[in-house]
């Protein structure tokens, strides 16, 4: 078991901290973090390697201090929140770029990852909805065209890394499946709308639809699905905004 020096904490949350050692990360789960989460996420990581996308390279699964960790390769530079942060006036430029990443992301497969459509089948059962919701939900999400495209499932700009060298590294893989693009779309559209960025919101939508020649009728047909299977970790502020979508029935 390797040792590393946690000194210099890049991130922290309330059930993980991330660490820089050198030219190493490690992401050091909570004490009740389930080990089959940080073997998915290290597995989602290793199996995205394995295309030709920009991500750190996996190094190893390990135990810091009696707790689950992941360690891969540091990628110098700055995250896409971190510049839009600090140069808001190139937010639209940073915008293309952002969907440009996602479009391509979305080109690839992955076979190993978990299919999209059973964790949100898995996620709408637990949701808390009432029978009558859920059950039109599962035959709104049946009726969608289920494809196999890698989705990153939260893709935002803290997830992405630009390099000196103007390269993209996309990280923080633990929610990748196999799925429909649109629906990942809706994952970020949902992701900027829950931050309180609603112009973002829209115009990465308006973005998402044109750069990839998709109708916003049939992207939006997600977002009661993606609504509801957000409500099983939903934070209570969240709750009504989420409850209020997944629970519109008619959008057409
Ligand atoms: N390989 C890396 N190189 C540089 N910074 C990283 C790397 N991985 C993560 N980070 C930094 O740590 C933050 C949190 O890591 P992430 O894996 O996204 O964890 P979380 O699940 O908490 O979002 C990122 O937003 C980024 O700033
Ligand atoms: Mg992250």
């Amino acid at each position: 078991m390797a040792h590393y020096n946690l000194e210099k904490i890049i991130a922290a949350r309330t059930d993980k901290t991330i660490y820089c050692d050198g030219d190493k990360v490690i992401k050091v789960m909570g004490h009740s973090y389930p080990a089959s989460d940080v073997l998915s996420e290290a597995l989602n990581l290793a199996s995205v390697g394995e295309t030709p996308l920009k991500v750190p390279k996996l190094l190893e699964v390990t135990q810091v201090e009696g707790k689950w960790a992941i360690v891969w390769e540091y990628v110098a530079g700055h995250t896409l929140a971190e510049l839009i942060e600090k140069h808001p006036e190139r937010f639209d430029e940073y915008l293309e770029r952002f969907v440009d990443i996602q479009l391509e992301v979305h080109r690839f497969s992955a076979s190993r990852l978990p299919l999209l459509t059973e964790k949100l089948h898995r996620k709408i059962r637990a949701s808390g909805l009432d029978a009558t919701v859920r059950y039109e939900l599962h035959t709104r999400l049946d009726s969608l065209p289920k494809h196999t495209k890698l989705c990153h499932g939260d893709f935002n700009p803290s997830n992405i890394i630009i390099t000196e060298n103007n390269e993209a590294y996309v990280i923080d893989w633990s929610h990748a499946t196999q799925g429909n693009a649109s629906a990942d779309a809706v994952q970020t559209y949902l992701l900027f709308y829950l931050a309180g960025k609603i112009d973002a919101a829209e115009k990465y939508l308006n973005l998402f639809c044109k750069k990839s020649d998709t109708a916003k009728q049939y992207v939006q047909k997600w977002i009661s699905i993606i609504s509801a299977s957000r409500l099983v970790k939903a934070k209570p502020e969240e709750k009504e905004f989420l409850l209020h979508w997944a629970n519109v029935v008619e959008y057409e």
